[in-house]
Parts: structure tokens; sequence; C-alpha cells
């Protein structure tokens, strides 16, 4: 949590045009009823502590789809955004019930405050 904030705080225009962690913290309501960022406990989806940077289907108390566990994937920010934005077509035939999100300006958003748990 104080990660966070001071994170927020220390937010200087050209370090923040790659996205908001406040915001970013709003728009993770989305994923919340399936995800976990804060500890690294899965519920419904896998626990996404320390996502960025983090193999897919890493999570050692999920059962990955096939899918996902073949996908061969590492979770760049780059992969990150574009499994986001359309999670179907990065890993077809995935677990995710999530249509993706349709605003760039969210998805760097959401970004920033995934980096947080780092
Ligand atoms: C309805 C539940 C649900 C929602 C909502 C959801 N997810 Fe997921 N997510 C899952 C499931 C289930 C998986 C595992 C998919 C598989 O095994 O094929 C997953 C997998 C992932 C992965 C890959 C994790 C890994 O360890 O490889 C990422 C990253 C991810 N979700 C991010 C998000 C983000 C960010 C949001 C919000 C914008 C979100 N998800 C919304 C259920 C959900």
């Amino acid at each position: 949590m104080n990660r966070f904030f001071i994170a927020a705080a220390l937010c200087i225009p050209a370090a923040c045009a790659a996205g908001d962690p406040a915001a970013g913290r709003q728009a993770f309501a989305k994923c919340a009823s399936c995800h976990q960022l804060g500890s690294p406990r899965s519920g419904f989806g896998p626990h996404l502590h320390g996502i960025v940077g983090r193999p897919a289907a890493a999570a050692t108390d999920f059962r990955y789809s096939e899918a996902m566990r073949g996908s061969g994937i590492v979770w760049t920010e780059d992969a990150l955004r574009a499994f986001l934005k359309a999670p179907g077509k990065v890993v077809p035939g995935n677990a995710m019930r999530f249509t993706g999100i349709g605003s760039d300006r969210e998805i760097d958003d959401l970004l920033a405050y995934l980096r947080t748990t780092r």
C-alpha cells in the first residue's frame, strides 16, 4: 500500500505519460472479482502478484487451461497490453471470461497499477 502511494506522489508528468496507477487501481475493479493483486493467492482467476515479467501460467495454486499453459508467453508490458485488449486473440481458447478493454488509456493505467507489485 505504502509503495503505491509513494509511486503516485513521485509521479512527475513525463513519468505519468505511461499511465496513472491511481486510475489503474480503480480500473482494476473490473478484474478484482477474479484476481488478487495484493497477495499471492489465487481465486477464480490466478493471482496477479508480480505479473509484469512473470511467465504465463506461473501461479502454483491455480489450475490453468491447456491454452494458457501452452502459450509460452512471458507477461511483458507489451504482451499484457495485447492480452487485455483481446484475451481470446492472444491466447485462443483461454479460460478468462473477459471481453477485453477498448481504451488504451485505461490499459496504460492498469499496467501502471500492475507494476506497483513488481
Ligand atoms: C471472470 C473472471 C476474470 C476477470 C473479470 C478477469 N480475469 Fe484475468 N483470468 C481469469 C482466469 C480464469 C484466468 C486463467 C485463464 C486460463 O487458465 O486460461 C485469467 C488469466 C489472466 C492473466 C494471465 C495470468 C497468468 O498467470 O498467466 C492475466 C495477466 C489476467 N488474467 C489479467 C486480468 C486483468 C488485468 C483483468 C481486468 C482487466 C482480468 N484479468 C479480468 C479470470 C478473469
